[in-house]
């Protein structure tokens, strides 16, 4: 497998304007040669100095990773314009954007060059940044503009990420290949000597549909794919299928991202060993903690420390997607809507194809037909472990890791009145609150204080007698600007519901801060979130992608 960008296309697109952009960047005008003024927003500010500074192009290009024919994307390209050559780290043989390395404390410069063919912008996934500097979805450029982020790093050490964030196209952009990791360094976590090198490894988890000649497919089956979201057909891991991840008898730091549009991953070894978890969205857990399986919902990460020290040379083992109940068939809207679409049994043909990925098992019994190849809690492998190498490692898990700080309950202004936001689903429009997003509206009821603790409840569907309005499915929510605590989740009162909660609850990681949590058809989730240092808009929506798309995002604002 290889990386093949079409040369003429890059020569024809990509490459004019980043030259323009890069004698722009340095300043003077080489050799009296006239550049046009390329159209720039953001920050450009002298007082800022940067320690980092970063060309970020979106491109199109292709990769080589199906036999035949290669798979054309849109793609992340970086260069480090000032700084240390180790800031960014190409992932080879993949569309995902390079590996950017900083560390907490330092200022970022990047000039993000638009050379697709449509608006987008990106976001800082996880990052605490000015809100001019979120990439929210008003700051678009259009194709060939370029806009300035300057920031300084003040997150925790952990794994981050960036996308797209343009209204109603991150599903598409992100799908195409425009994702990657953003991961910070501190000297709290370098004190740890944690596995590092070869031995710290990111996983970013896709899933993909690719059609007879090789091309990624979106939505192939429309309104449902829009509505339950984009599950796509195989398992990509790094931009690969068929990961297979060579090991020495070592220690390793596996940093998992989920980087699916929808899909929801119920993670496990195939042979029992249990998960021993090491961070989440925002970092270090406090302690590490164990669980025979973990929930990654799109847009979460998490950390494991994977002890391969009693594993035998030229063994084999798998990490498995474990079946779950990600959705209630039996809410009225579904059933509709399953009956309606069975026009697209194309999808369901008997020949479907993928009994490699399905494990043998012929998969999700109680399915109807007519409905998506592979549903959200359908089994799946995800990758193969290969041990390959005997090495003596003598690391050990610490057994505490870094201090959380958390809030106290009792801090939030509103502790015992929390601020509720309801999801449902209305005429084809996701909706929080009853609310579509709307580009630069914040409701009443959005306004935050700078400075301030509150307590918030995310609320999925159940109205107050205890019935689904509509339809249950699981919603990952992602709050732009804050971290938040996970303080407590009240299980649906609906048998059924408790029931699939009940299979999963337990692969919850809620013990450190987060950034997106996922919450299941009925449950309801309260945070704690403190609104620091910035004012502004931000942002707050499902991070299914299609859900995010279709109009289940809203803004808040930070007020002084
Ligand atoms: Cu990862 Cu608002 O998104
Ligand atoms: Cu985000
Ligand atoms: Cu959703």
């Amino acid at each position: 497998m290889q990386i093949i960008h079409r040369r003429d296309f890059l020569r024809l697109s990509g490459a004019t304007l980043a030259v323009g952009t890069a004698s722009w960047l340095t300043g003077c005008a080489r050799l009296g040669q006239v550049q046009p003024e390329p159209t720039v927003s953001g920050n450009l500010t002298p007082d800022f100095s940067p320690d980092v500074e970063l060309a970020l192009r979106a491109t199109s290009g292709e990769v080589a990773l199906l036999d035949g024919a290669p798979t054309r994307v849109q793609t992340f390209q970086g260069e480090v314009l000032n700084g240390n050559a180790a800031v960014l780290q190409a992932l080879p043989y993949s569309y995902l954007g390079p590996i950017i390395r900083v560390r907490r404390g330092q200022n970022i410069r990047v000039h993000f060059t638009n050379e697709i063919d449509s608006e987008t912008i990106v976001h800082w996934h996880g990052l605490h940044v000015p809100a001019a500097m979120d990439g929210h979805p008003r700051d678009v450029i259009a194709p060939g503009e370029t806009y300035v982020y300057e920031f300084q790093v003040n997150n925790r050490a952990g794994t981050y990420w960036f996308h797209p964030h343009p209204h109603r196209r991150t599903g598409p952009q992100v799908y195409a290949g425009l994702a990657g990791l953003f991961l910070v360094s501190d000297d709290e976590e370098a004190a740890l000597d944690l596995p590092a090198d070869e031995a710290d490894i990111p996983l970013v988890i896709q899933d993909r549909t690719f059609d007879s000649n090789n091309q990624f497919v979106y939505i192939p089956n429309g309104i449902m794919d829009q509505t339950m979201g984009m599950l796509g057909e195989r398992i990509l891991v790094n931009g690969q299928p068929d990961y297979v991840l060579p090991v020495a008898t070592r220690a390793y730091r596996l940093r998992l991202l989920n980087g699916s549009n929808s899909r929801i991953y119920k993670l496990a070894w195939d042979d029992g060993t249990p998960l021993t978890v090491i961070a989440s969205d925002g970092g270090l857990l406090a302690q590490p903690v164990q669980r025979d399986f973990v929930m990654l919902a799109p847009g979460e990460r998490v950390e494991l420390w994977a002890d391969f020290r009693e594993r035998a040379v030229g063994t084999e083992f798998q990490l498995r997607s474990l079946p779950f109940e990600g959705i209630d068939m039996d809410s009225g809207m579904m059933s509709g809507m399953m009956d309606s679409d069975s026009g697209h049994s194309g999808m369901m043909g008997g020949d479907s194809g993928h009994s490699g990925m399905m494990g043998g098992d012929s998969g999700h019994s109680g399915m109807p037909h007519g409905t998506q190849a592979l549903p959200n809690g359908a089994e799946l492998s995800i990758l193969t472990v290969r041990v390959e190498q005997n090495v003596q490692d003598s690391a050990t898990l610490p057994p505490q890791l870094a201090p959380l700080g958390f809030l106290a309950p009792a801090d939030a202004r509103n502790q015992n009145a929390p601020r509720t936001f309801t999801v449902s689903m209305g005429h084809m429009e996701w909706l929080l609150n009853g609310r579509t997003f709307e580009m630069e509206a914040v409701a009443q009821d959005e306004n935050v204080q700078l400075g301030a603790t509150e307590m918030w409840e995310f609320i999925n569907q159940e109205d107050a007698q205890g019935r689904l309005d509509m339809m249950g499915m699981a919603h990952p929510i992602h709050i732009h600007g804050a971290p938040c605590q996970i303080i407590e989740r009240t299980p649906p009162s609906n048998a059924t519901l408790k029931t699939n909660w009940e299979a999963i609850r337990a692969g919850y990681i809620d013990e450190g801060w987060k950034d997106t949590f996922l919450m299941m058809p009925g449950e309801r989730v309260k945070i704690l979130l403190h609104f620091a240092d910035y004012e502004g808009l931000y942002l707050y929506h499902c991070h299914t992608l299609e859900h995010e798309d279709g109009g289940m995002m809203r803004n808040y604002r930070v007020q002084a």
